[in-house]
């Protein structure tokens, strides 16, 4: 299942010890959530898929800890200030992490928060490396492992991180050099 627009999440593969010494994903990370969600707070759903980037939080900070029934399961994500959530309607969707390896890894499932997009009310995201054991056993092989855990922390969709994204792509270094002698040959004659 994959195309240029859709292909399948990776599961988190993180050791267990990772998981029990500190937070997975560790705070201040770039993270994309997707849905079709209400737009704002009270506001009708959208009919067009809708993505938000936001940043993961540290579990014992005080706009989030008072949010987590079990920071071993949960945490919080948001954007300083306010202003870009997921809301009623995304809870149950993903949130996704973009990886070293250039994977996409699904690293939270939108849970619930006060509100939506509050200046100091983060979003509440279930962890989803806390159930990567389950997932595997549950989905029997129909998986794929991340094979990094280390994020990019980059928000792919800034204009600024495409460009050094796709810079990143030999493709597109042959492309590059390719005009680049294209117009030095028409130049020269
Ligand atoms: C995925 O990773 C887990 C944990 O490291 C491992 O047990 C499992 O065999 C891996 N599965 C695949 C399909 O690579």
């Amino acid at each position: 299942m994959s195309s240029s627009l859709i292909s399948a999440v990776c599961i988190p593969a993180v050791s267990s010890t990772t998981l029990s010494v500190g937070e997975w994903p560790s705070s201040g990370l770039y993270v994309v959530a997707i849905g079709w969600g209400t737009l704002q707070e009270g506001g009708s759903t959208s009919t067009t898929l809708q993505q938000v980037t936001v940043q993961t939080i540290d579990s014992q900070a005080s706009t989030c800890s008072s949010l987590l029934n079990n920071p071993q399961l949960q945490f919080c994500a948001g954007v300083s200030g306010g202003g870009k959530d997921t809301c009623k309607g995304d809870s149950g969707g993903p949130l996704m992490m973009f990886t070293t390896s250039h994977q996409w890894v699904l690293v939270g499932l939108t849970s619930y928060g006060i509100g939506c997009a509050r200046a100091d009310y983060p979003g509440v995201y279930t962890r989803v490396a806390y159930y990567q054991d389950w997932i595997r056993i549950t989905t029997s092989g129909a998986y794929s492992n991340a094979t990094s855990s280390v994020s990019a922390n980059i928000d792919p969709f800034s204009s600024k991180a495409s460009i050094k994204f796709f810079h990143n792509q030999p493709l597109t270094h042959l492309l590059f050099l390719f005009f680049s002698l294209l117009l030095i040959k028409i130049y020269l004659s």
